[in-house]
């Protein structure tokens, strides 16, 4: 990692550890356990990966962070109750979680069915009033409607019912890609569209290449999150290693290898670098979180 990335991922994920835990319901307010659990499975070390593309994006593009604190939250609210509910007995059956157990273990199913329920929510409330956002009203309504279209039945939720379904399943590789391009690509492309919907008068068509950047990061994304998955360690992880074997679940290492699933990641990431030529240096972090992206150990 280049040491300006370091710097500002540091920074990031600071930022992102304060502002989500003073969005999230005190743990002593009614009812306790809820919100201890959602309190629980937000503030535990995850890297942040999704409010550091959402305040990267919008480094690039001169926003100052103030502004992108609510949107970063709001995908990562999401991204959490993705997990928990991923981790439960019905989907991915995992306790092992950022190193802790899951939240279902932890405390039990009901309440981490009901904690990701909570965060959902959570997630659009702070879209529609966060205070420190400085987007009109349209804006707002259209960030919604991005990370809701992102999270819904043609976004991750849809991708994690193609998941769910192709357990045992022979499926070809476009159908793989459609699959994680839905269940993972769909939320980190909304949580860089999300800092170009808090720039009012941005170029369409830089918005645009930003999209493209954010659609190729966002596979490669779980094309390296297969490959840790495989050649990775449960500590280093901090997740279960070996589980999408053992899940039995279509993978890019199952389906081209580990070497053709690096060579796709690696692919990816110089998509994305062509996406972003038309930046100068002012997108040089956006260019090295994805080099990031496919060289991260967990
Ligand atoms: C894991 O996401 C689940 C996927 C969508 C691949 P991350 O690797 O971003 O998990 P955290 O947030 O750092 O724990
Ligand atoms: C999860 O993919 C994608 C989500 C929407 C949560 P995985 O099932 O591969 O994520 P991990 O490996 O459990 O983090
Ligand atoms: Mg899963
Ligand atoms: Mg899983
Ligand atoms: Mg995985």
């Amino acid at each position: 990692m280049s040491d300006a990335l370091k710097d500002y991922v540091n920074f990031c994920q600071q930022r992102a550890e304060a502002a989500l835990a003073d969005r999230l319901p005190n743990a002593g307010i009614l009812p306790q356990k809820l919100h201890e659990a959602m309190r629980y499975s937000v503030l535990n070390g995850g890297k942040r990966m999704r409010p550091m593309l959402t305040y990267c994006t919008g480094n690039t593009l001169g926003l100052s962070p103030e502004i992108l604190d609510g949107p970063a939250c709001a995908v990562e609210f999401i991204h959490v109750y993705s997990l928990i509910h991923d981790d439960l007995p019905a989907m991915d059956d995992d306790d092992l979680r950022r190193g802790k157990p899951t939240c279902h273990v932890a405390f039990d199913e009901a309440t981490a069915i009901l904690a990701g329920d909570a965060l959902q929510a959570l997630a659009f409330e702070t879209l529609a009033h966060d205070a420190s956002m400085s987007a009109d009203a349209e804006a707002r309504l259209q960030m919604i409607t991005i990370l809701a279209k992102a999270s819904g039945s043609q976004g991750m939720v849809g991708g994690q019912a193609i998941d769910l379904a192709s357990v045992g399943q022979k499926i070809t590789l476009p159908e793989l890609e459609n699959m994680h391009i839905h269940k993972t690509g769909a939320l980190i492309r909304a949580s860089v569209n999300l800092a170009t919907l808090a720039k009012p008068d941005i170029d369409p068509e830089l918005a645009k290449k930003l999209d493209r950047y954010a659609k190729c990061i966002g596979l490669s994304f779980q094309v390296k999150d297969d490959i840790l998955d495989e050649e990775s360690d449960t500590a280093t992880l901090g997740k279960t290693q070996g589980k999408d074997k053992s899940n039995d679940k279509p993978t890019y290492p199952a389906l081209l290898g580990l070497s053709g699933a690096k060579a796709k990641a690696l692919e990816l990431h110089e998509q994305a670098l062509e996406s972003l030529a038309v930046f100068g240096p002012e997108a040089d972090l956006l260019r090295d979180l994805s080099l990031y992206i496919i060289q991260r150990d967990h």
